[in-house]
């Protein structure tokens, strides 16, 4: 059979297309660090999450030379710490975050950045990051979880670390 050489040019061209397509998708889900959340976290009953280590002190300590281990408590409809002051970590250290909710489905998404988490009663979420820059982020819940979900938000404040745990809101460990 004959093909004629344009129809061949256009198989070569949709060929590359599909090829860059996926080499796209790979990137994203591979080439750029991103992780998704698992069930690494672990679990816990959310009647006793104020009894369970790091729970029982919400906030944010020092766990290694320049790592941070931050326990966030999210319920209807506040996180704490983030809403009602704001979490403080020290820019360019290892901050782990754990995030759990006493009642209902929430959301933790930290604007600007791509750390985004669903919340579940029963399950921590875990995830690391690291602020290269100091500055303000803001906390938003992102899962409609009842009346006053559009106020449910919080801040971080990433600071230098030069300046960090001079003026605080740091749960000493
Ligand atoms: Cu919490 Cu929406």
């Amino acid at each position: 059979m004959e093909i004629h050489r344009f129809e061949k040019r256009w198989f070569a061209l949709s060929l590359l297309l599909i090829i860059g397509f996926i080499a796209t998708i790979v990137y994203g889900a591979a080439g750029v660090g991103v992780s998704m959340i698992d069930d690494g976290g672990g679990q816990l009953d959310p009647s006793e999450v104020r009894n369970a280590d790091g729970f029982s002190n919400p906030g944010v300590r020092q766990v290694g030379d320049d790592a941070y281990a931050v326990y966030v408590i999210s319920y209807q409809f506040a996180f704490e710490p983030g809403s009602a002051e704001p979490i403080r970590v020290p820019a360019d250290a290892n901050v782990t975050f754990h995030v759990t909710s006493t009642d209902v489905v929430h959301g933790f998404a930290v604007v600007g950045t791509n750390l985004n988490t669903m919340v579940i009663p029963g399950q921590v979420a875990e995830f690391k990051t690291r602020f290269d820059e100091p500055g303000t982020y803001g906390i938003v819940c992102h899962e409609y979880c009842g009346a006053g979900h559009h106020t449910m938000a919080g801040t971080i404040e990433v600071v230098p670390a030069d300046e960090y745990g001079t003026n605080s809101t740091e749960v000493e460990n």
